[in-house]
């Protein structure tokens, strides 16, 4: 951890990118107590604040998520492009609800605004990659092929 928070300025205009860095490292993509105390000592700034900042954005997790995290588009325009119905085929292929993680650990089902595909909408992000013009069959060939790819690890 604190190899981490050394790349960054001790400035609380370092804060944002700090839990960025964070979440990405850890294995569950989620900020944890200690590590926003961590964070907090290492900026000199008090853990309320640090708290609230984790908190108040929705790209960070407080809570433990899964290896890969899907985030759907909600936004209008990928909406009336079918993002509704692809939003009821992901949980039902990967049997959980949105906000939820698989029991075995593998995916975190989420919505996202725009994720300034508009123009291929519907859009998802898995991971660090979006996906565009999605159909049924794109969403559960996408999630096959993370499958097997985890498989193969
Ligand atoms: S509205 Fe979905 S990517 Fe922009």
């Amino acid at each position: 951890m604190n190899e981490l928070l050394r790349k960054f300025p001790r400035s609380m205009e370092s804060l944002l990118d700090i839990l960025h860095a964070i979440q990405d490292a850890d294995p569950q993509h989620h900020l944890s107590d200690e590590a926003l105390q961590a964070a907090a000592e290492y900026l000199g700034a008090p853990l309320s604040e640090v708290v609230s900042t984790a908190t108040f954005y929705t790209m960070y997790s407080r809570m433990p998520r899964g290896r890969h995290i899907i985030r759907l588009c909600e936004s209008p325009p990928c909406q009336l492009l079918g993002g509704e119905t692809l939003l009821d085929i992901l949980a039902e292929d990967l049997g959980v609800a949105v906000g939820e993680t698989a029991p075995d650990g593998a995916f975190t089902l989420e919505t996202t605004s725009c994720l300034g595909a508009c123009a291929e909408g519907p859009a998802m992000m898995v991971d660090d990659r979006i996906y565009g013009a999605l159909t049924k069959e794109k969403v559960l060939s996408v999630i096959a092929e993370v499958r097997r790819s985890d498989a193969t690890r």
